[in-house]
């Protein structure tokens, strides 16, 4: 992964502490040795899944569910999969009602993943597929050891796989909790762990991402009241879920009151998709309040290569012309060059971008493991504690009341 680091700062001492407290984390929070685990287990177990199941789908919410659709969303339109894979994630009836349609219920593997096992949509769609298909063979349960959902599917003598106790939610997508969704469907869960692996060592063994990524942690730390508003504009519509997995990581990991102080502070996380969003949200970075920092996320081989704009001209819009034999995929990385050539020129707002070289499982890991490392310099930065999420757990506590459970 290339990265050029626009920002202009030094590195500190501070860069220095940060380092060391992230390094003996390693010791504490299970995320970060998740690429070295051994994965034999979990490919066996998929080789055991019949082979008469087409479709796979996922119940779970929040960590249990975005990482693998980021995934999963990314990596659909340029491999051959060979299943699909559908996402129960949301409460909102006509949504159940039509990813129920979509799939062959006789024909679908479901993955019932919450890691606490009690939370009220998973299990509220769960009850409502069991109701319509009742077999225990049809369902895997994935969750901490020893939670009350492991009980019940021992109970039912269903299949149980556990996650670490010590990986949090939304840290848990290179944990049995993504590789099992995403292994099925036969996305290369490897390259997968050997793209994130890059990433680690060049990060904790001086490589050149060690540098950048404490740079640049520390300037959203030193900014985080100036420069509070953190957007990724990434140039593929195949990064619409990644955006969406990014914006729970920053969110419930950096929203908090700090650790060593009665201060409320935050990053805000903007998922934007270019060019659509310089149709829209672009105007409010140019000249609005110099509050946001961009990242682009640019594709530099979209492997389609066939997709050319045709030698065709319009009456009256001859000057189009020059459009002509261009492809799309060059079009779309000149679209997010000129985006970043006129930002540079405007006074007060910090820019980098990402460039993955092509799309496949080793780069979308590789950039998955950059935001989660990420997410923990600046965690650790900005003094919060960046696993824990006492704002998702209160409105949990809250409904659960009121529906007497
Ligand atoms: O990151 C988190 O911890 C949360 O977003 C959880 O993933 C989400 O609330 C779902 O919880 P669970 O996996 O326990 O069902």
């Amino acid at each position: 992964m290339k990265n050029q680091l626009y920002f202009d700062i030094t590195l500190k001492e501070k860069a220095k502490a940060a380092f060391d407290a992230i390094y003996k984390e390693q010791n504490s929070i299970g995320y970060y040795n998740l690429v070295e685990q051994d994965i034999s287990s979990i490919l066996k177990y998929c080789d055991n899944i019949s082979s008469d199941v087409k479709d796979i789908a996922v119940i779970g919410i929040g960590g249990s569910s975005l990482g693998a659709k980021a995934i999963y969303e990314f990596l659909k339109p340029v491999e051959n999969l060979t299943r699909e894979l559908y996402f129960f994630e949301s409460t909102d009836p006509i949504n159940i009602k039509n990813t129920l349609d979509s799939i062959d219920i006789n024909k679908t593997h479901f993955l019932v993943i919450s890691k606490s096992g009690t939370t009220v949509e998973t299990f509220s769609i769960y009850k409502y597929i069991l109701s319509k298909h009742a077999n225990p063979s049809s369902y895997t349960f994935i969750t901490d050891p020893g939670s009350d959902l492991e009980k019940y599917a021992q109970h039912i003598d269903a299949s149980v796989l556990h996650l670490p106790e010590n990986v949090g939610g939304r840290f848990s997508v290179l944990s049995v909790v993504g590789l099992v969704p995403l292994a099925l469907c036969g996305i290369d869960i490897k390259a997968l762990l050997q793209g994130a692996k890059s990433i680690k060592k060049s990060y904790f063994e001086h490589g050149y991402l060690q540098e950048t990524l404490l740079k640049k942690s520390l300037f959203y730390a030193k900014n985080h009241a100036k420069y509070h508003i953190n957007c990724i504009f990434a140039y593929s519509e195949s990064l619409k879920y990644f955006c969406e997995w990014y914006v729970q990581l920053w969110g419930e990991s950096l929203g908090k009151k700090q650790r060593h102080s009665a201060f409320n502070v935050g990053l805000t996380p903007i998922g934007l998709i270019g060019p659509k969003d310089q149709h829209s949200f672009l105007q409010l970075i140019m000249e609005g309040t110099r509050d946001k920092s961009v990242t682009f996320i640019k594709i530099d081989d979209f492997q389609e290569e066939l997709c050319v704009i045709p030698d065709i001209t319009l009456p009256h819009l001859e000057s189009l012309d020059t459009l002509n034999n261009l492809a799309f995929s060059t079009l779309i990385n000149m679209q997010c060059d000129s985006v970043i050539e006129a930002l540079e020129k405007e006074e007060g707002i910090p820019l980098d971008s990402i460039t993955l070289p092509k799309m496949d499982a080793h780069h979308i890991g590789s950039l998955i493991y950059y935001y989660e490392l990420l997410t923990s310099l600046v965690g650790q930065l900005i003094d919060v504690n960046t696993y824990d999420q006492p704002g998702v757990e209160a409105a949990k506590i809250i409904l659960k009341k009121k529906l007497a459970l």
